[in-house]
């Protein structure tokens, strides 16, 4: 039974993308935190936040983080905001490898512009200069990261290579 691999990182840097490809070709089952969320409540990221808050939210989260941190041989995308919690951490790295994906402030501020609405924390007129800040307060909870590798100027199928590379290199991948 393999560890996961539980992809980190801010708003945009790509994990749900990259964890979907990492899962194809290791050939694993891929979880997506946000989605098992919405199926498990039957709303919609927005929706929690609109109609419980934050708090419940981030319950929701830890609730999920706790059920997958004792599972295996997953590829796992976790929002940007789970590593908030220190238990959240604990739970993922029981049986998990944390790899936290990082990106320039710009690319996130295009990834994330064209989504606009599914992210209840950025606003609507979100700058690259709010998103560096953001990124500043976060920083030392992707400190966590077991590995970091980071997505811009790279195509989907570079990263998810340097990832499976950086993994066998210290052992946690065959
Ligand atoms: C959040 C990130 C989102 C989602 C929620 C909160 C955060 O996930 O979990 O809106 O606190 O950074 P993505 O990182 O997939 O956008």
């Amino acid at each position: 039974m393999a560890k996961n691999i539980v992809l980190i990182g801010f708003m945009g840097t790509g994990k749900t993308t990259i964890g979907n490809r990492l899962a194809d070709k290791l050939k694993r089952t891929f979880v997506d935190m946000d989605r098992e969320i919405e199926t498990l409540t039957g709303m919609s990221i927005p929706d929690i936040f609109k109609t419980y808050g934050e708090i419940r939210f981030r319950s929701e989260e830890a609730l999920m983080a706790g059920k997958l941190g004792s599972k295996s041989d997953l590829v796992i995308s976790t929002g940007g905001g789970t590593v908030l919690l220190a238990e959240n951490v604990s739970a993922l790295k029981e049986n998990g490898v944390l790899v936290c994906l990082d990106a320039q402030p710009a690319d996130i501020y295009a990834r994330v512009s064209r989504k606009k609405g599914s992210r209840p924390l950025l606003k609507k007129d979100i700058s690259i200069t709010d998103i560096e800040e953001f990124l500043k307060q976060r920083e030392p909870f992707y400190a966590c990261a077991d590995i970091r590798v980071s997505t811009s100027n790279k195509n989907m199928a570079e990263v998810a290579d340097e990832i499976m590379q950086n993994l066998r290199d210290k052992g946690w991948l065959d």
